[in-house]
């Protein structure tokens, strides 16, 4: 699989709803959503400093999405079996961990709308050929702390493998191939091979000879000291724009590399859970490089996304920006991901 489809391109997405027609929708939809400190905007932001030869010109004609016939994850619950490369804080562990526990629809409840149990759902719309859906449900079954950076301060993408190898024959972590996901989140002073020049993560399966088994993995790192303005965009922007230029946004959670982790997790849990053996959904005809459902819709948060901007989405009175809600009351700003339904990009913040 080559890197090329992780990476964060300058969207080139259009869509044809204009700024004032948004707002006057934005106007009339504050009230149903009932957040009374919330407004809406849809700011136009640089673009990322990596970019794309991907051009998906907003035309749902062109993309073509299909299914390989191989399997999605829909045994329920997905366990996620968590890798803590590095060091952590708690606040940081347990802002993750709120952000997986809100995905699940018994965190409905809790969350208003819109929500990130409704993001998902335009994940779980996806079916293998036994028609069985993607599990609505993700837990994190176990987790594990690799604080003393067994395998260095710089991983390649076969030393990600390894590490869930050690995490596996260590035995925190059971080999869990009927529900199970390997999750390596490795802290901001890790280099990983690739990570700000191409990625911000990627997800693949591992080898049995590396790992001893074939089980689907995602690795993100947080990008907050290397690269934000490349993986926690739109938080931070390009130093280049410096003055004059519009500026990054306010993160939801006051941490402009984990608020952008948030949102490259989503798009791997998204692209792994849809594609975990890289034959089951995706587009363009080289499976060394698919597009998969978060490729599609990256840097997009809102409705009138495109060409720049990055949709309408929500400001709190503190000027933070988020999209959508968790549990706890906690907020976050998640991309959305390509719907197989409305055959474009889909979000639970839709002004429609
Ligand atoms: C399963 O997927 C089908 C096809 O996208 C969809 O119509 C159905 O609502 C989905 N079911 C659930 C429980 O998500």
């Amino acid at each position: 699989m080559s890197l090329r489809h992780y990476l964060f391109p300058f969207l080139m997405l259009t869509f044809s709803a204009t700024c004032s027609a948004a707002a006057t929708v934005a106007a009339a939809k504050k009230q149903t959503l009932n957040i009374q400190e919330a407004e809406f905007f849809n700011p136009k932001l640089p673009p990322r400093t990596l970019s794309s030869s991907k051009k998906f010109e907003g035309s749902s004609n062109l993309v073509n999405l299909r299914y390989h016939m191989g399997p999605v994850l829909s045994s329920s619950p997905i366990n996620i079996y968590l890798i803590w490369y590095g060091r952590w804080s708690e606040s940081q562990k347990l802002l993750i961990k709120d952000f997986i526990a809100s995905i699940s629809p018994s965190a409905a409840a809790s969350s208003p709308s819109p929500s990130v149990s409704e993001w998902w759902k335009t994940v779980s719309l996806y079916t293998d050929q036994t028609g069985a859906n993607v599990s609505r449900t993700l837990v994190v079954a176990k987790e594990h702390s690799d604080t003393g950076y067994s395998h260095g301060y710089h991983l390649t993408r076969l030393s990600v493998q390894q590490v869930i190898a050690t995490a596996v024959k260590a035995a925190p972590f059971p080999v869990d191939h009927r529900n199970g996901m390997y999750l390596i989140l490795t802290a901001h002073d890790v280099t990983v091979q690739d990570f700000c020049r191409a990625v911000c993560g990627f997800h693949y399966f591992t080898f049995p000879s590396m790992v001893g088994y074939t089980l689907p993995y995602a690795w993100i790192g947080n990008s907050g000291k290397q690269c934000p303005e490349v993986c926690a965009y739109p938080f931070a922007v390009p130093g280049y724009m410096g003055g004059g230029g519009p500026g990054a946004l306010v993160p939801p959670n006051g941490d402009v590399g984990l608020d952008g982790m948030i949102s490259v997790i989503a798009h791997e849990l998204a692209e792994l859970s849809t594609n975990p053996l890289v034959n089951a959904w995706y587009a363009g005809e080289d499976p060394t490089a698919p597009t998969e459902i978060g490729d599609l819709c990256e840097g997009l948060y809102g409705s009138g996304g495109g060409g720049g901007y990055i949709g309408q989405v929500m400001r709190d009175g503190k000027g933070r920006t988020y999209n959508m809600n968790g549990n706890k009351g906690r907020k976050f700003m998640v991309q959305w991901v390509w719907s197989p339904a409305l055959k474009a990009c889909a979000g639970p913040n839709a002004m429609d």
